[in-house]
């Protein structure tokens, strides 16, 4: 199990944490147009008060958890002068809420990275909600630790996570390229148990795409989900208040403004689709998943036609069985859609045809080293299990996510300012 350490703010001294219940156990095709592969518009989209609003949950279960995460946090959250304590050594990203700084914490010479959340657009509930909800998740390996930090400023709520060293996933994907298959199937499967992990914990992420997806090697061997301030509780009745991306599933893009919508995982499940196009090409597969969109018309055509029915231009690079698990995970119909852990099932095969081939690609080989089918299974099965509960055992715990450690290791944006061209 992840060890929790909490750090008193002002002294930067490790505070021993025994009572357990505080710990938390966390880019169209021959039309010739081109989609712009841009970094962040979602948040540039994403109006301030689809954050700060917070649903109701829906059971009292895990909230109960992160009501008292969110509780810990509130008490302990002291104004702090951020250069007393900590050097910042560069600024890491922007999002539409604040920013995220690498400092080096001036006494334990500890490098982290600091979110910093815009107090004039982050209320301290989403804040609270946004930490604790990390918090909660992060003894999953793939998903970004938390340092037990949390403090502000006049400016600015912040919280400390672990540095991901190797920046994030939009940053390495070569526009038209993509990444090598085996790198792109190294980097879904470490997403697909992170989805999977936190859908277990009947939580939805709502903002899957490969900004959010941090990496400790540009090879993509250790990846971890991170970025939970849009994450909701699924069956939480929420607003159609986001703006659309490409990774915006249909029911929601084709939702009405103020529509009022359910949180269902096949929200994640649909971005995680685009993802993994994306990856894999170096393209969107459309602009927005509408009507009127053309590469998404084509597509749509294609899904609820028979097969075999030709497949769209951009498409066509896929194996029958990319093909088969891209329907799936891209159904238009929402409930159809399949659950992130059963691209887990395909990575035996191969995805990508080679270049100038129209064949089958179905015998091809399995990447070198990647866990059989089988033991992923088992290491989604094992982390599911993990739970905040006071009786679970510390020692199999660890000993858990030390052998989900292992199975990775041994495994073989979207902004405006500075575009990158994606086609499709
Ligand atoms: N722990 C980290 N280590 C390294 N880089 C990070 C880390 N956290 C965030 N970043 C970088 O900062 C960017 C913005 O972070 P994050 O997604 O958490 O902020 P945000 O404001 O919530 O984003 P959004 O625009 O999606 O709302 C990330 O896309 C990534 O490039
Ligand atoms: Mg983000």
């Amino acid at each position: 199990m992840t060890k929790y350490v909490l750090y008193e703010t002002d002294t930067g001294k490790q505070v021993k944490q025994t009572n357990k219940s505080c710990r938390p156990a966390s880019a169209i095709h021959n039309h010739l147009s081109r989609l712009i592969l841009r970094r962040d518009t979602a948040s540039l989209l994403r109006q301030p008060s689809a954050k700060m609003s917070s649903s109701p949950m829906p059971s009292r279960t895990s909230p109960d958890v992160l009501e008292e995460l969110q509780l810990h946090a509130a008490q302990n959250l002291e104004k702090v002068e951020i250069s007393r304590y900590y050097e910042v050594i560069r600024e890491l990203g922007k999002g539409t809420y604040g920013k995220v700084d690498l400092v080096v914490h001036r006494i334990r010479g500890t490098k982290m990275a600091l979110k910093f959340l815009c107090k004039k657009t982050t209320n301290l509930r989403s804040f609270l909600r946004e930490y604790s909800i990390s918090l909660y998740l992060s003894p999953c390996p793939f998903i970004i630790d938390m340092l037990g930090i949390a403090f502000q400023t006049d400016e600015y709520y912040i919280f400390a996570q672990e540095y991901a060293l190797a920046g994030d996933l939009f940053d390495i994907i070569p526009p038209q390229v993509g990444l090598p298959e085996v790198v792109a199937k190294r980097c879904g499967r470490q997403v697909a148990v992170a989805l999977d992990y936190l859908h277990c914990k009947k939580l939805v992420h709502r903002d899957i795409k490969p900004e959010n997806v941090l990496l400790f090697d540009r090879e993509c061997h250790r990846v971890k989900l991170s970025d939970f301030g849009m994450a909701q509780w699924a069956g939480a009745p929420v607003r159609r208040v986001s703006g659309t991306i490409p990774y915006t599933a249909p029911e929601l893009s084709q939702a009405a403004p103020w529509q009022g919508i359910c949180v269902d995982y096949s929200l994640d499940v649909w971005a995680f689709g685009v993802l993994l196009f994306c990856t894999l090409t170096g393209n969107f597969p459309w602009e927005a998943a509408l009507p009127s969109d053309p590469f998404y018309q084509e597509f749509l055509r294609w899904q609820r036609r028979p097969s075999p029915a030709p497949v769209p231009t951009q498409w066509r690079r896929f194996s029958d069985e990319a093909l088969h698990t891209f329907r799936r995970l891209l159904s238009p119909e929402p409930p159809c859609r399949c659950a992130a852990r059963d691209v887990l099932s395909q990575l035996g095969c191969r995805w990508t045809l080679p270049e100038g081939s129209g064949e089958d690609a179905r015998d091809a080989r399995a990447e070198p080293g990647s866990p059989p089918p089988e033991e992923e299974q088992q290491l989604v099965d094992r982390m599911k299990q993990q739970t905040l509960s006071p009786a679970a055992d510390e020692e199999e715990e660890e000993e858990e996510e030390n052998q989900a450690v292992v199975a990775v290791e041994t495994g073989s944006r979207v902004l405006l300012a500075a575009p990158i061209e994606i086609c499709v």
